[in-house]
């Protein structure tokens, strides 16, 4: 249609009066911008829905209170070594001589109005967004989601958590209390550890030896801008890949790998995500008010001649500190050179290795199962046994350093010397993950026998009549086919019979 007819029609559409005042305005903004044709089809794109696809959105939204609570944080702290004497409103430290960041940080949660509540949020909101994105990883793990076309979403995700784990560590070094201080103290030594390169990157990274007076303003600049504008452009990048590609769906009547069935982005979803962050901001908010986390006041400023006691590294750093306490103290010395295993293992080649086979894991099952196809349509975990019990050893592994980072609290807890402590978490580290796959695949397997092996399986309901009575009947549990357990127990709404039509509740289906 040439652009005169359209603003002939246009013209009279608006001189009919159709659109009203803001419908005129609208067309006149798209007369310049040209988007409504792509808003159309953004608007109209459909989004199945499964509990587990608001992890994804936990992770985002935790994600908009990090950036919002953070650029408030920004204000007041001052990313300085220099020492002054505190004279603030905590008088316990009254007179201390502290560096100007653990004195405005000490000012911030005292002084600021709401300050301490955005400290908290803030600190709140970057547990969570971490540990969403752990429990998003394993259901797009355990699902398969990770398959073709979706590996390089899986890549960009495995990087996000990277950024996300050394931005929490680079934030909660910014107070420069006794936690951070001690934090930033192993980093260095972590650093050091790796062999040939280590001083020479130790001493660039720190602009000298520790502490240094840099530390601090570097981390700063890292952990407001650097990082997160890494971070934020690789969320654009998930997100857009997501919506290119489309979401994957649980199978289920009417699903099929060539199309998708759910509700629309506008107006279903759209109203649902908008509800969910303000679920999302709403808990954080109330943990911020309610839930003391990082009293920084109460550990006091950094001094390297002190260290603290029961006081762990945030949750996602637990692993390594689990493993560099619980390594065996083996170093290498020769040539007029030192390699400090005992420090370079668990805290360099242990991550490395466990990011590098996550990265790796769409290509190492393909290559095992030979795989090529496009994958749409989730699995159940029980369907895959072998991933699955892959997937529950690594976590087990990595639940169990995490146990292994509080070895000083057990000790004194179960009163036995630390060695003992140090030994039995050894055990349990290596143990762990022989245990959790045998067991893992044990249950996958029962879970698919279960499933009858092709026959209709019934199990006993007992009801209760009117009268009091109660009644065993015969009911149909599963249906073996691929995805038998969601066929019989579907969730209504979700089932389109006629293709491409919308049904009462506004589920539809569209081609892929
Ligand atoms: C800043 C961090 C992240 C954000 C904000 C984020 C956000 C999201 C959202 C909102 C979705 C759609 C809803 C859902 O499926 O849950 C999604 C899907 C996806 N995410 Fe993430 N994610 C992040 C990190 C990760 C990580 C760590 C991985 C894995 C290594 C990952 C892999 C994927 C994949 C493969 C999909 C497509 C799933 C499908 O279509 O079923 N993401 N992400």
């Amino acid at each position: 249609m040439s652009s005169d007819v359209v603003n002939t029609k246009r013209a009279k559409a608006n001189a009919a009066g159709p659109y009203g005042k803001v419908g005129q305005a609208l067309n006149e903004l798209d007369d310049r911008l040209g988007v409504a044709k792509g808003g159309r089809t953004f608007m109209d794109k459909i989004f199945p829905d499964h509990w587990s696809f608001m992890l994804g959105e936990i992770v985002l939204y935790s994600f908009v209170v990090l950036l919002v609570t953070g650029v408030f944080l920004t204000l007041y702290y001052i990313p300085s070594t220099a020492l002054v004497t505190y004279h603030g409103s905590y008088l316990p430290l009254d007179g201390q001589r502290v560096t100007e960041a653990f004195a405005s940080s000490v000012n911030l949660s005292f002084a600021v109005r709401a300050g301490l509540l955005m400290r908290q949020m803030h600190h709140w909101a970057c547990d969570i967004f971490i540990g969403a994105m752990v429990v998003h990883m394993a259901r797009i793990f355990f699902t398969g989601a990770f398959r073709k076309p979706r590996e390089l979403n899986w890549t960009i995700g495995t990087t996000l958590l990277i950024l996300a784990i050394v931005n929490g560590f680079l934030g909660y070094s910014l107070p420069d209390d006794l936690v951070s201080g001690t934090g930033i103290r192993i980093a260095f030594s972590i650093v050091l550890s790796i062999p040939f390169v280590g001083s020479y990157l130790g001493f660039f990274v720190f602009g000298g030896n520790f502490p240094g007076a840099t530390v601090i303003p570097r981390f700063y600049i890292l952990h407001v801008l650097i990082v997160p504008a890494l971070i934020l452009g690789l969320v654009g990048a998930h997100l857009f890949l997501l919506v290119r590609q489309k979401h994957t769906q649980f199978p289920g009547k009417g699903r099929t790998e060539k199309n998708v069935v759910g509700t629309p982005m506008f107006p279903v979803f759209m109203a649902k995500t908008t509800g969910f962050l303000l679920m999302v901001s709403g808990v954080i908010a109330l943990l911020g008010a309610f839930a003391q986390i990082n009293p920084i006041w109460q550990f006091g400023p950094y001094e390297a001649s002190r260290i603290s006691y029961a006081v762990q590294p945030d949750w996602y750093m637990g692993f390594l500190d689990g493993a560099l306490r619980i390594w065996p103290s083996w170093s290498f010395h020769s040539f007029g050179h030192t390699i400090p295993f005992e420090v370079f293992i668990p805290a360099v080649v242990l991550p490395g290795i466990i990011f590098n086979i996550a990265y790796a894991w769409p290509a190492i099952e393909r290559h095992f199962t030979k795989d090529n196809e496009m994958h749409n349509l989730l699995d159940r975990p029980s369907n895959r046994p072998k991933r699955t019990a892959a997937g529950v050893a690594v976590l087990a592994l990595l639940s169990t350093l995490f146990i292994a980072s509080s070895t000083d609290v057990m000790a004194n807890f179960f009163h036995l010397p630390l060695t003992e402590v140090l030994w039995g978490m050894r055990i349990l580290v290596i143990l762990s993950p022989f245990v959790a796959y045998p067991i893992t695949w044990k249950i996958c397997k029962e879970v698919q026998a279960v499933k009858g092996g092709g026959k209709r399986k019934t199990t006993n309901v007992v009801t209760r009549t009117a009268e009091g009575e109660y009644v065993a009947t015969a009911a149909p549990v599963y249906v073996d086919d691929a995805h038998s357990e969601l066929e019989a127990t579907p969730v209504p709404r979700f089932i389109i019979e006629e293709p491409d039509e919308q049904d009462e509740s506004g589920v539809r289906t569209a081609e892929r």
